[in-house]
């Protein structure tokens, strides 16, 4: 393989979120990679810390181009160059769209069980996450749509707020259910917020549908975000972007972005989405296939070892959704393996793990061995 993903990096010393445990524990709950980026962004970086001056920051056009490009050879979306606005992380983006789109009170609608820091971005900035529980069934999830449908004509109900594809279960929304979502938000007057951030972690053969692509209306009524951060392993370099091609809607988020001071660039946020997406492809490739059979070797292991557990199939994200009936804690109190804990991500959550699975396979055995030991000594 031209690639190694396979070596085990020591991240002590780096400041690691999410390595601040005690000796002897193994962290797979925070959503970064065991795995160094691509070669080719490294390099990029590398070159950039040479030339020693570290100046304020413009946006330049390879930078539209890098994610324009991206966009149409890897999703066959053509998007508008003017429909970019950089920003500083997703998360900033989407706190940012919550301030400057609602006013105190009015209630964000998510899909539950969520990623868990959205319900930051909505209470945080004074509104209140309208909960609409995925339908667990046979293994897998879906929309209630009539559910959906009531919370999202709430007169108070201002945002829909979307994992695309969804964190934590792997979900990748087809065209026709992001078409559903979008006609509902324009018949009630709810702006669709899509994050895109998992968009790049896919299996091989399969793909995700960028919300904008599916249709004029899907266009007009959201706000995408984008990142080369989680495909890339980039999360600390804080680059990010928002597409809107709704003009109106578009200034405003450039606005609230801009008065947020979330909207410049340090100088290496640019340069490495610009390698990630221009250079990254070939790399993305093989990590894909190496991150798949990562995820098929844990459903396989814990179908055929692990009784007591259920796993959700996904063809999408490096995240393993699973029901335990056991909490996190225990399992890390018994084994020193992180998991983050279901009932973080809200309604639906209760009773089930999420497992980081972007290591190498040996990392994986080893958590994979400790999940067994702990559910066995629960
Ligand atoms: C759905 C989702 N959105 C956003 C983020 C974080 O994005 P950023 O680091 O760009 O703020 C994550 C990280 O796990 C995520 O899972």
């Amino acid at each position: 393989m031209k690639y190694d993903f396979d070596s085990v990096t020591d991240r002590s010393g780096t400041a690691a979120w999410k390595w601040q445990v005690k000796e002897g524990e193994l962290p797979m709950w925070v959503a970064d990679m065991e795995i160094k980026t691509a070669p080719e962004v490294i390099g990029a970086l590398e070159e950039r810390a040479a030339h020693g001056i570290f100046g304020y920051t413009d946006i330049e056009d390879a930078w539209y181009e890098a994610y324009t490009g991206w966009w149409e050879r890897r999703h066959g979306f053509t998007m508008k160059r003017e429909g970019l606005i950089f920003c500083t992380g997703v998360i900033p983006a989407i706190s940012s769209m919550v301030r400057k789109l609602t006013t105190p009170n009015e209630k964000v609608v998510i899909l539950t069980p969520v990623y868990d820091i959205f319900y930051n971005c909505i209470e945080n900035n004074g509104c209140r996450a309208l909960e609409c529980e995925l339908v667990y069934k046979d293994g897998a999830y879906s929309i209630d749509f009539e559910d959906l449908e009531k919370k999202l004509a709430d007169p108070q109900s201002r945002l829909l707020l979307l994992s695309n594809p969804h964190n934590p279960t792997g979900n990748i929304w087809s065209a026709e259910e992001l078409q559903r979502m979008g006609e509902l938000s324009k018949r009630y007057g709810v702006t669709v917020i899509s994050d895109e951030v998992h968009c790049d972690i896919v299996r091989p053969g399969k793909s995700y549908v960028p919300f904008a692509s599916v249709s004029p209306l899907c266009a007009e009524v959201s706000a995408s975000c984008l990142s080369p951060s989680k495909a890339f392993n980039l999360a600390g370099i804080h680059s990010a972007a928002v597409y809107a091609e709704n003009e109106i809607l578009r200034h405003k988020v450039w606005r609230g972005i801009n008065t947020d001071e979330a909207g410049e660039p340090n100088v290496f946020a640019q340069c490495a989405a610009e390698a990630a997406f221009n250079k990254g492809g070939e790399w993305l490739d093989a990590l894909m296939a190496y991150l798949f059979n990562n995820r098929d070797r844990a459903e396989e292991f814990i179908k055929n070892e692990i009784p007591g557990i259920e796993t959700v199939h996904s063809d999408a994200t490096y995240l393993l959704w699973m029901k335990s009936g056991r909490d996190a804690a225990e399992i890390r109190e018994k084994t020193g393996l992180i998991l983050s804990e279901g009932r973080e991500y809200g309604k639906g959550g209760e009773g089930f793990v999420r497992m980081n699975l972007a290591c190498p396979s040996t990392m994986l055995e080893d958590g994979l061995g400790r999940l067994k030991r702990a559910l066995e000594n629960i």
